[in-house]
């Protein structure tokens, strides 16, 4: 009925973007789809060295599989799913470093997305600053709840890399919604256009990626774009092995044309302002039920605390999973585990380490449901919090080596 597996290339284009995707220019090299995206992304980015690749994690595995290797070290507020695999893939670390507040999901704060800048600089001193592969923040934090970043934090972010000579990456597929959250919660940037928040956040950093499936409002694509020439380089060369020729990186002309389309319109006021208040609208809904949350709400999902709905149900048998189990069987609605189940990692004895939280997350598309799509989930969710107490958790009978969350499988504890 409802499909809140994610909101990452489940929106739905516009008529000009359906209109551009027309005109796309299909030629191997030198499109004109192709100059209009770069275009788009140097304004928004000011980064100058430009490369489409055909979703976000193409470009985590280009530039993290480049930076990575043994014996090096990633530092994020949190790194996504993908960019933790493709960096641990790598054989480097990754390493998560959320501000205190952000890992308590009642507890409010404007910008839960921050990272620790004292434990930042710490990890630098602690591993050398010539382990370090890069410091990644992800605006809005998505594994965190999709809370945002603020300016200052992502100042403060880049004086740390700048002093210790540390690539400083931003993760920027929200950075529309991130920009929603500093205009109307940090001092300062009350006049500022969104659009001008986003530049300022590009300025600070030596790079970044983006998954376009998100704040560029398309089905599919993404890219990485850098300041350093001799990175570029590099990341080039891999670029044209595995994902195509730097005028196309696996993408079609008419995907280019959406997407440069799409990077204009999501930074349209009206369109940010109902977006956020469409989600924090389903959020309030069941906060007011008794739902536990991650508070405030984020940009682009709505994240359940399933520990504290299901306190009876064990870490080890996965509440976020049976809560996932509960939403599909009772209203057909598809959402997503968050926690250990995404998370989790076996000790040398084989015992679940769990996540630090058990999350589910009701990723909301954009552009694609009403309200009386959301009236139908808060129905829906009263029956399930009825009957909360009789419901019972998962185990895993089946799973892979990386992002075991994609493939593996369960069956209910009895
Ligand atoms: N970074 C973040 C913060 C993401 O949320 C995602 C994808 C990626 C990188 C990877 O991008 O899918 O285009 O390869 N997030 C989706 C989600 C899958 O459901 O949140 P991708």
């Amino acid at each position: 009925m409802i499909d809140f597996l994610t909101d990452s290339g489940t929106s739905a284009m516009s008529s000009n973007q359906w209109a551009g995707i027309m005109q796309g220019d299909e030629s191997y090299a030198g499109s004109k789809s192709w100059e209009r995206m770069e275009s788009s992304i140097h304004e928004l980015t000011g980064l100058p060295f430009v490369f489409p690749t055909h979703q976000g994690r193409a470009g985590e595995r280009i530039l993290y599989g480049y930076l990575g290797g043994e014996g090096k070290t990633f530092i994020s507020n949190t790194h996504f799913d993908t960019t933790r695999a493709n960096i641990e893939f790598s054989g480097a670390e990754a390493i998560d470093i959320p501000i205190s507040e952000g890992t308590i999901p009642s507890l409010i704060h404007p910008f839960k997305g921050n990272m620790d800048l004292v434990k930042l600089e710490d990890l630098i001193k602690l591993k050398g600053a010539e382990n370090i592969g890069g410091v990644i923040l992800t605006v809005t934090n998505n594994s965190g709840g999709g809370q945002p970043v603020s300016m200052a934090n992502a100042k403060g972010v880049s004086d740390i890399c700048k002093k210790y000579n540390v690539n400083y990456f931003l993760d920027c597929c929200r950075i529309a919604e991130n920009s929603y959250f500093v205009k109307h919660r940090e001092k300062g940037f009350e006049n500022h256009t969104y659009k001008q928040i986003a530049q300022e956040m590009f300025f600070l950093t030596d790079g970044a990626i983006m998954s376009a499936k998100k704040d560029a409002l398309v089905n599919m694509g993404g890219f990485l774009a850098l300041k350093n020439k001799e990175l570029a380089e590099a990341c080039k060369n891999l670029l044209i092995i595995t994902e195509g020729f730097t005028t196309y990186g696996g993408l079609s002309g008419r995907d280019m044309e959406a997407i440069a389309i799409g990077l204009e319109e999501i930074f349209d006021a009206n369109y940010l302002h109902y977006r956020i208040k469409s989600t924090a609208y389903l959020g309030e809904r069941l906060h007011k039920m008794g739902i536990p949350l991650i508070m405030p709400i984020g940009g682009h999902a709505v994240y359940i605390d399933a520990k504290a709905l299901y306190p009876h149900i064990p870490v080890e048998q996965y509440p976020g999973q049976a809560l996932v189990c509960e939403l599909y069987l009772t209203g057909g609605i598809r959402s997503v585990e968050i926690g250990s189940v995404m998370f989790g990692k076996y000790d040398e004895k084989g015992k679940l380490v769990p996540a630090s939280m058990e999350l589910v997350r009701l990723a909301i598309p954009r552009r694609v449901y009403t309200q009386s799509h959301i009236e139908f989930v808060v129905e829906v969710f009263e029956k399930l919090f009825e009957n909360r107490k009789n419901v019972s958790g998962c185990m895993i009978i089946e799973e892979p080596k990386f992002l075991r969350h994609f493939t593996a499988k369960f069956n209910t504890v009895s």
